[in-house]
């Protein structure tokens, strides 16, 4: 079934603002926030044209082939910090849920799936003033997007061609959001810190990141990763790229 406005409006179970193309879901769920949306709000696009990554960098989603979406999330205070790391356990159960194996999260919120990326997740808090209004959470799932012959065809995958199956959209967005809303449900419970670490896959593993080498030692419940360095130091890094290094090779 393909998405459109009758069929996310009847079937999600919240205040949802459909687009068939948007800028970005999350500047329009910002837009949405500031004015005073609810709760656990969602917008929905079929197609983005400005779609936001990471550090500014563009993220893709094509009419028809994805999942882009932007939930308000108004936790207290002082659990906005456990936002991000809802959307990728979510995401995580709903490949799970799927059929996938071999779903890791590669820090800091990259889902991936046998180590190539099925989805991205764009949390950003919106203030007013130094008070915390609430955090969009963005979700970008490559449901059908076909990267064979694309330059990302090495990193990035769609859910689709790992099951190998047709999936439905629209009970792709009705089941995430259902994972979001339960893993929000335990946003002041260790469970979701511990749930989200034991997912990451490259703990452990010889990195680099951010111009440092090491090894990823652990992370923080703020979500930061500690980097041991070669000469055993540790060092704190709260955002970054990671690339595994081969063992043997420069640095520890
Ligand atoms: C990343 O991996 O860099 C994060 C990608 C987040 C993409 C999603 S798609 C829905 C929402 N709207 C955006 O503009 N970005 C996020």
């Amino acid at each position: 079934m393909t998405l459109s406005k009758a069929i996310v409006t009847s079937r999600l179970d919240r205040p949802v603002k459909y687009y068939e193309s948007i800028g970005s879901t999350n500047d329009a769920a910002k837009a949405w926030l500031e004015a005073g949306a609810p709760d656990r709000a969602a917008v929905v696009a079929n197609a983005q044209s400005r779609g936001r990554g990471r550090k500014g960098r563009a993220w893709q989603t094509p009419p028809d082939a994805a999942l882009a979406l932007s939930v308000i999330l108004r936790p207290q205070r002082h659990l906005v910090p456990q936002v991000n790391f809802l959307g990728a356990l979510a995401v995580c159960d709903l490949a799970a849920e799927a059929g996938c194996s071999m779903i890791g999260i590669k820090w800091p919120n990259d889902v991936q799936v046998n180590g190539k990326k099925i989805a991205g997740i764009l949390p950003e808090v919106v203030w007013e003033g130094p008070e915390a209004l609430g955090v969009v959470l963005g979700i970008g799932l490559n449901v059908r997007i076909d990267f064979s012959r694309s330059e990302l065809a090495d990193t990035a995958t769609s859910l689709e061609s790992i099951v190998n199956r047709r999936l439905d959209r629209a009970d792709l967005l009705q089941s995430l959001l259902g994972h979001v809303d339960g893993w929000y449900s335990h946003i002041n419970e260790e469970i979701l810190f511990r749930s989200w670490k034991s997912r990451l896959n490259m703990l452990g593993a010889r990195i680099e990141v951010e111009d440092l080498v090491g090894r990823a030692a652990d992370v923080l419940p703020d979500g930061s990763l500690l980097l041991r360095d070669s000469f055993g130091a540790l060092h704190t890094v709260e955002a970054g790229d990671v690339f595994v290094v081969k063992e043997g090779g420069a640095g520890a």
